[in-house]
């Protein structure tokens, strides 16, 4: 019989000092730049010295691939992103596919002119050398022309949700999802089936409403899961990243994906302008 995968996850309340040494010493509270952003780097090293990571790495490796902290960011970094957020509302692109999906996305390309903060965030060598001993993969950044590789999702209306799902790497290598409670006034939960890849252990299944600063982790490929629909006067965003062990993709699957994304996400604009100019470039694709 399965049990509920939340008795398994380990939340950062219960995590001491033991474990992984960040990258570079950090003392303090983290610092702020000139322009009032928090030092993405300094703000994730901060918070990731304070977690016992060898216990961590266990616990995504028996989960299949799959990690959930209700308390991951520094609260300055959560409040930057929350007013992103809320700034970014006009640039939101709805979309709707019956029976699947409907809500709001903001791709990269909107987040690198107008919050570079989210960017900078996405980059930081803490936070990637941590997923990197959390994995146990070399990760890489998501190539320069993929919408995903840090996107906010906004689920704003009655009924915004999507449905069950594993977010399929279209790259030759693994791609992971990172994926950061910003706005949490709904009752949307994301739902989720652990091991469903694994033919040597039974599927469990698991549900989490994810608060402002909480942390999901996972291999796209090896975790379905869904977001449960909005009600009315409801708002949820999220921010997620994308991060690939090879940034390589074979070319009909490059036109699979970038379709998928124009009609399921950016809009044909967002997605293909970006195409079109890697060709005028003489890029392949
Ligand atoms: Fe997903």
């Amino acid at each position: 019989m399965s049990t509920p995968a939340e008795e398994h996850v380990t939340t950062s309340n219960s995590l001491n000092n033991a474990g992984l040494a960040p990258a570079s010493a950090v003392s303090g509270a983290a610092s702020t730049s000139a322009n009032g952003a928090p030092d993405a780097d300094r703000a994730v090293a901060s918070r990731i010295r304070t977690f016992d990571n060898a216990q961590l790495r266990k616990d995504f490796d028996v989960q299949s691939a799959f990690l959930y902290l209700e308390d991951f960011l520094a609260p300055e970094v959560t409040a930057q992103l929350i007013a992103a957020a809320r700034a970014l509302l006009p640039e939101v692109n709805r979309n709707y596919l019956p029976g699947h999906k409907q809500g709001g996305s903001v791709s990269r390309h909107t987040i690198d002119r107008l919050a570079p903060f989210i960017a900078q965030l996405y980059r930081s060598k803490e936070l990637i050398g941590w997923l990197e001993h959390l994995t146990g993969d070399k990760l890489q950044l998501s190539p320069a022309d993929d919408p995903h590789a840090y996107a906010l999702y906004y689920y704003t209306k009655p009924g915004d949700h999507i449905g069950w799902h594993y977010d399929t790497s279209y790259y030759d290598g693994r791609r992971y999802t990172l994926l950061l409670g910003v706005i949490d006034e709904s009752s949307c939960r994301l739902d989720y089936e652990l091991h469903t890849r694994n033919p040597d252990k039974a599927d469990v299944p698991g549900s989490v409403q994810i608060p402002p600063g909480g942390l999901v982790f996972f291999d796209g490929d090896k975790l379905r899961h869904r977001i449960t629909p909005a009600l009315d006067n409801e708002m949820r965003v999220s921010l997620t990243f994308e991060y690939v062990t090879d940034p390589n993709m074979r070319p009909w699957r490059r036109v699979i994906s970038n379709l998928k994304d124009a009609i399921a996400y950016f809009g044909f604009r967002q997605v293909f302008s970006q195409f079109a100019r890697r060709n005028a470039k003489g890029e392949g694709v």
